[in-house]
């Protein structure tokens, strides 16, 4: 499995250390909100940026934004190496993954628990990835949603059967537990926050939850 913890649940007053702490990760999670699509906000651009020159990880942002076509680019200049747009955006989905591909970074596409996982059909061929929300966007600590694992399930048989590229990513509520039931239905990235972010030994906690 591989991992990617949101750095939504660390300390923003120390987050160079806390990417430090948790560096044998796959990829860090960096959760941008703009108090609109989501209610609540957390980091722009800058941010990426600043953390950029800290670390030599690959970036994983996951922007729940409405209007990600116009902050796209702030974004890959920041130093993103993917970027994770909702298909629930004000924008129109294809032109969205254009942008994010001609700026020259990976792409993932996003849907909410409740939007259906035929909807991203229409894409699937375009992306890099698929995220799968197992809570509704906006908050680290919430309970993971099992119900949506059917979408997980749906998106693995597809690319098997079509031979299709894009990898499936998780986000939220996962833990020692719930990575099980993730694993199982065929997710290979998991994004977790407070649980990692609340372990003393993050180095060994992210060791543990790749073993999966
Ligand atoms: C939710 C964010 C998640 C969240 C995960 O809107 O996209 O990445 O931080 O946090 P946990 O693992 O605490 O559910
Ligand atoms: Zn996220």
């Amino acid at each position: 499995m591989q991992i990617a913890p949101s750095i939504l649940s660390s300390d923003f007053a120390r987050l160079a250390l806390e990417i430090e702490s948790i560096k044998n990760c796959d990829m860090v999670h960096i959760d941008v909100m703009d108090g609109h699509f989501v209610p609540n906000l957390t980091f722009g651009a800058p941010v990426v940026k600043c953390i950029r020159k800290y670390t030599e990880l690959f970036f994983d942002c996951h922007l729940m934004i409405s209007n990600p076509l116009k902050y796209a680019k702030d974004f890959a200049n920041a130093g993103a190496d993917l970027i994770t747009f909702h298909y629930e955006s004000d924008d129109n989905p294809k032109e969205v993954i254009d942008e994010i591909k001609r700026l020259g970074c990976k792409v993932g596409i996003s849907i909410k628990p409740k939007t259906k996982v035929e909807e991203v059909y229409p894409y699937l061929d375009m992306v890099d990835l698929v995220l799968v929300m197992s809570v509704e966007p906006g908050f680290g600590g919430q309970s993971f949603m099992a119900e949506v694992l059917d979408k997980v399930r749906k998106l693995k048989e597809l690319k098997q059967k079509e031979n299709k590229k894009y990898v499936i990513e998780i986000d939220g509520g996962i833990d020692d537990k719930t990575i099980h039931l993730a694993k199982e239905a065929g997710v290979e990235i998991c994004v977790a926050g407070s649980y990692i972010f609340k372990q003393k030994d993050r180095i060994e906690t992210i060791k543990k939850l790749k073993a999966v």
